[in-house]
């Protein structure tokens, strides 16, 4: 054991003794190698709860109080639509099922934290050994249900695994200490450094090929008053230290021709995150398009999406100079019961026509949770082009193009000013965005759909142990057509199905069906076009009316909002 890490650290010395100029090329060896699937899942919000009890009262959380009526009693593997957690029977069921069912057809896991129980009891108030030893307990299953078996795991912080909540000073401190110690076999040793710092870090999950960023998002959390926000004049606050990372990390990934996932707790968006860091944020997300595939995210337990856009970044010069100045000139995405009316103002004031200029959007997917509460427990799996070409070609030879600064920027950073030296000053970083990467076309690497299982409402809600619950497939974005060789296809055996069809209800086993419940959207892959053409569907009140209704149905499961 000593012997490995001393020569574990004598790499890590010579990596870091490299010249600058040579970029690290470390072979990930971390993984054991298996065929790839086209497949991964994302997972969220798991909430276990050591003190739910059966039977309880919900408005005791469930942990006391037998009530008379029957329905207001926590059932044996959760309680639907409550403001319960998850007792361990439904984190256990969850992941064991996933074990059983899912982890020969995918390749990774995206799992964006929250793995502890609300502080929602004041009884029981939290104690920061609680939240570690829960975060222990899953961490530990998602290593046997999955690294084990060679699939990595790539977890991410959220703001109920700190104490206090919400609250994450910067670091190095003892959270982030205690979660590299708890992640270790997640985070790659190379990483593990910036992590005891950070609480951030990212890893190749398919060596080479695919990186997947998981982002300490409680240093961006409107929420989080142990720091400022990314205030742009001030370089050492730890939001602008995980930017400054970022670009460094997305660069180096982009200069190798990979492509990378964005992963983490609390999804961006004005209302979430603090203003500078919200800007900062999207400007990169804009900027490194042609290598980022998506933008992964939890915490809302609502099923949704949100368009990051470029008019995002028109911040008014007033707003930057008086950074204490906290009011945010975007609409706010704050109020989740409001969420679904504010969603469609926001796709409402798209451009109508075809020729929209997809350089300016980025698409950010929010999964529902697996806690119960306020919904279902769900989770994702997301199916990838592992087919389409070009293998690779080296993107930095690509050109970006400029965006020059606007007016407003002119002003405020001219000479003398405070804001000289800060990152929104420096002009002419190219934004990379082409209309080939596989965020915009369906090529190798790209996304081409999900599929989101559920527990439904009834298989839930029961006290009895020995009716086990069942996830089903609630809907996906395929078009019906997808799941099935086409008629005319040459070598039909070859068929790469998106959905292995042992996944799917039987009605979508049977390969003449052209319409079904399950499919809502029919979204021919989940490229940026493709969002936002669902965007402007969903912003017409007439033609689209059924479509609309379905899409707020799914996000509330059914159930009703807030
Ligand atoms: C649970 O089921 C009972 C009937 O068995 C029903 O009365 C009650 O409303 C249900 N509770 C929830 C939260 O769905
Ligand atoms: C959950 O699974 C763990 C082992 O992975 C076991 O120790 C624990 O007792 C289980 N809890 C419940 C409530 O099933
Ligand atoms: C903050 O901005 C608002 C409008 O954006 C303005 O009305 C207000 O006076 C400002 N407050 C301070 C302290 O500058
Ligand atoms: C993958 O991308 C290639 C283009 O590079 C395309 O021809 C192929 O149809 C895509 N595969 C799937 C399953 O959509
Ligand atoms: C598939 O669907 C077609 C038409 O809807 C029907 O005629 C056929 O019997 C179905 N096949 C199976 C195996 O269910």
């Amino acid at each position: 054991m000593a012997l490995k890490a001393l020569v574990l650290a004598l790499v890590f010395n010579e990596l870091y003794a490299a010249p600058a100029q040579v970029p690290l090329d470390i072979p990930s060896t971390q993984y054991a190698k298996r065929k790839l699937q086209g497949r991964f899942l994302h997972i969220t919000d798991m909430h276990p709860d050591p003190y739910y009890r059966p039977g309880a009262s919900e408005k005791s959380a469930c942990h006391r109080k037998k009530p008379k009526k029957d329905k207001t009693r926590a059932g044996y593997y959760g309680t639907p639509f409550s403001d319960c957690d998850s007792p361990f029977t439904l984190t256990n069921f969850t992941l064991d099922y996933l074990d059983k069912k899912w982890t020969s057809d995918i390749d990774f896991v995206i799992w964006t934290g929250d793995n502890a129980r609300h502080d929602n009891d004041r009884k029981l108030p939290r104690t920061p050994d609680e939240i570690y030893h829960l975060n222990r307990v899953l961490a530990n299953k998602m290593h046997e249900v999955f690294l084990s078996k060679g699939i990595p795991v790539v977890p991410s912080l959220g703001n109920n695994d700190v104490w206090l909540q919400n609250i994450l000073m910067p670091g190095p401190n003892d959270i982030t200490h205690e979660f590299s110690s708890i992640w270790k076999a997640f985070i790659p040793f190379p990483s593990l450094q910036v992590f005891q710092r950070g609480a951030y870090f990212s890893t190749e999950v398919i060596p080479n090929e695919i990186a997947v960023v998981s982002l300490n998002t409680m240093y961006f959390y409107e929420r989080n008053k142990a720091v400022g926000g990314c205030e742009f004049k001030d370089r050492d606050d730890p939001g602008n230290l995980q930017l400054d990372w970022l670009d460094v990390q997305l660069d180096a990934y982009r200069r190798r021709g990979m492509k990378v996932w964005m992963s983490g707790h609390v999804p961006p968006s004005p209302g979430n995150y603090f203003p500078e860091c919200y800007v900062r944020y999207a400007e990169m997300s804009l900027r490194y398009q042609d290598t980022i595939l998506g933008h992964l995210f939890g915490h809302m337990n609502v099923d949704h999406f949100t368009l990051i856009e470029a008019r995002d970044l028109e911040i008014p010069a007033e707003d930057v100079q008086g950074s204490a100045n906290r009011s945010s000139p975007i609409s706010v995405l704050k109020k989740k019961n409001r969420l679904y009316k504010e969603l469609i103002e926001d796709f409402s004031d798209l451009p109508k026509s075809k020729k929209i200029d997809y350089d300016e959007y980025a698409v950010v997917n929010i999964s529902p949770s697996v806690v119960p509460n306020p919904y279902l427990p769900s989770f994702r799996i997301f199916t990838y082009n592992i087919t389409g070409g070009p293998k690779k070609y080296l993107d930095s030879q690509r050109k970006g193009h400029y965006r020059g600064p606007t007016m407003d920027r002119k002003k405020a950073c001219r000479k003398g000013s405070a804001y000289q030296d800060t990152w929104w000053c420096q002009p002419h970083k190219p934004w990379h965005s082409d209309a080939d990467a596989p965020s915009r076309t369906n090529a190798l690497w790209a996304p081409l759909g999900y599929a989101q299982y559920n527990i439904r409402r009834k298989r839930l809600n029961s006290s009895s142990k020995i009716r086990k619950p069942g996830f089903k497939l609630e809907y996906m974005t395929f078009p019906v057509d997808a799941l099935h060789p086409p008629a005319d296809a040459v070598a039909p055996g070859k068929f790469k199905y998106p959905i292995p069809l042992h996944h799917l209800p039987r009605s979508l086993r049977n390969s003449t069906i052209t319409e079904s419940k399950f499919a809502p959207y029919q979204m021919r892959d989940l490229t940026i076009p493709s969002w936002v053409e669902l965007a402007q569907r969903l912003a017409r009140p007439k033609k689209e009316e059924k479509l609309r209704k379905r899409f707020r149905k799914y996000m509330y499961q059914g159930g009703r909002e807030g």
